[in-house]
């Protein structure tokens, strides 16, 4: 089939890797000129682990193509799928204007029959609006369906999420829109759900703001177990066992980020009020996640007392391992908040640190090796959970450092093995 694939982010460029793969002639746009110059050349905009195969296989077999124009892109697909950016304005509502845009350029290149696709995450009922764009700007009596589509992909997994999806959501309001979303699917496993376009909406907002709640939860439940003197990852392995609860995103931290539960939980929340309903819950869960970060820098000043002139080693920027995205990574506020105290911030991150200098310019130093980063200091700072943290040497860690300090956003240690290391560690919800 031929596909359209609008916006070329971390989604657009997942989704037009994994269609192009299983044999569909995917175009990719972006109104980017740098980013699809890159692509182009073969050069990656972001790091997810395989995908740069999938485009270089791909480009080869000539099924995968890059562009900054949206109306031939258009004119020449028969689905078009919709997967520009939809991020927080300051009101927590969804900014749709580019979505928006899109419809338009969409609806003056419409030809004959189109089936246009929204993969963006949107707030419920914006499918409905998109149709009555399309149908406002396009010639009378043009043909088209509009069906949601949301996409699962969690970054450092993407391709293998997309290629095996947990399940594949079509909401439609057209048989012929169903049976071509079947079609295009067809060769990827999983379940297919079959649902109008608001209920396949909701799905989307509805599954992200209940992991974000389970992190909530399981962060709330952490602070009680310092103050009980109990241990939180105890505490969820016994909850998780529980079929009805299961043992994934109970992992206590120092919070969530991304480019998705912190501005789909705010999107959800305004749109429920926008219905007339006021989903409170929501809001508590991004309180406890704002909350989480705050006692983390808490334990910070509280360990060392003054910050002023401390060399602070920070390892981990991106928001989680196996990405180099640092958006909305809690990362930002704690460097923010040593900085404003007046720290030494030392980065590592193997994969983030060009855009932790987009983020920090000169104002700390960044580094490629993990005791490089530590060296001389007073504390250590664990902040992602990347495998490099996970496995380093930690004797070798205690002779570059100044201090034997461990702050741990991630719970990756067990404290008794720490102590007994030489070094004074604190967790999250863990006796110390
Ligand atoms: C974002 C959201 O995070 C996600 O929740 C939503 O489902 C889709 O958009 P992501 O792909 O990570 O996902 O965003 P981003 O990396 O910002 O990609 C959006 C792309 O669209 C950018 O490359 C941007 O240049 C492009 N874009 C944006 C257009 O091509 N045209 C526009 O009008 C606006
Ligand atoms: C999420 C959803 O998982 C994915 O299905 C959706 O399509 C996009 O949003 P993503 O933001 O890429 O994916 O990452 P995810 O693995 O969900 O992690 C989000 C944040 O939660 C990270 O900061 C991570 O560190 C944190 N997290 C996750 C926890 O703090 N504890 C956990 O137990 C799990």
């Amino acid at each position: 089939m031929k596909v359209a694939v609008i916006g070329s982010g971390y989604v657009g460029l997942c989704t037009g890797a994994c269609l192009s793969e299983i044999g569909h002639d995917v175009i990719c746009v972006d109104n980017n000129e740098e980013k699809v110059r890159k692509l182009i050349a073969g050069i990656m905009p972001i790091y997810e682990p395989g995908l740069d195969d999938f485009i270089a296989r791909n480009m080869k077999a000539k099924r995968l193509t890059f562009s900054t124009e949206v109306a031939p892109a258009v004119q020449q697909s028969e689905v078009i799928f919709i997967c520009v950016g939809t991020p927080s304005t300051a009101s927590g509502k969804a900014d749709l204007s580019y979505v928006e845009a899109v419809a338009r350029t969409i609806a003056s290149n419409l030809g004959g029959y189109k089936l246009i696709v929204e993969k963006s995450t949107v707030p419920v009922n914006t499918a409905e609006k998109i149709r009555m764009t399309i149908s406002h700007y396009a010639p009378e009596g043009s043909e088209f369906d509009v069906a949601s589509n949301p996409e699962f992909l969690a970054e450092g997994t993407a391709m293998s999420d997309a290629m095996n999806p947990s399940r594949i959501v079509l909401g439609v309001t057209s048989k012929r829109a169903e049976n071509l979303l079947r079609e295009l699917y067809k060769p990827l496993p999983g379940p297919v759900i079959v649902t109008d376009t608001s209920s396949s909406e909701l799905i989307k907002h509805a599954s992200n703001s209940f992991l974000a709640m389970k992190i909530s939860f399981v962060n709330a439940l952490a602070n009680i177990c310092e103050l009980a003197g109990a241990d939180v990852s105890q505490v969820t392995e016994g909850m998780g066992l529980d079929p009805r609860i299961g043992p994934h995103f109970l992992r206590a931290g120092v919070g969530y980020g991304g480019s998705c539960f912190p501005k789909d939980v705010d999107a959800f929340h305004f749109i429920a009020e926008e219905l007339g309903y006021n989903f409170r819950l929501l809001a508590e869960v991004q309180d406890v996640n704002r909350e989480q970060v705050k006692r983390f820098i808490a334990k910070i000043d509280r360990a060392l007392w003054v910050i002023k002139e401390k060399k602070i080693a920070v390892l981990g920027v991106a928001f989680k391992p196996d990405t180099d995205d640092i958006r909305n990574a809690p990362s930002i506020a704690v460097i923010e908040h040593l900085l404003l105290e007046g720290a030494q911030v030392r980065l590592y991150d193997p994969k983030a640190l060009e855009n932790a200098k987009q983020q920090f310019q000169n104002q700390v130093s960044y580094h490629e090796d993990i005791y490089d980063a530590c060296t001389d200091a007073d504390c250590t700072l664990l902040l992602t959970e990347w495998k490099e943290v996970r496995t380093m040497d930690l004797q070798k860690l205690k002779s570059v450092v100044r201090l034997p300090l461990i702050i741990d956003g991630r719970n990756l240690f067990d404290p008794k093995e720490m102590k007994q290391q030489g070094f004074k560690y604190f967790g999250i919800g863990r006796r110390s």
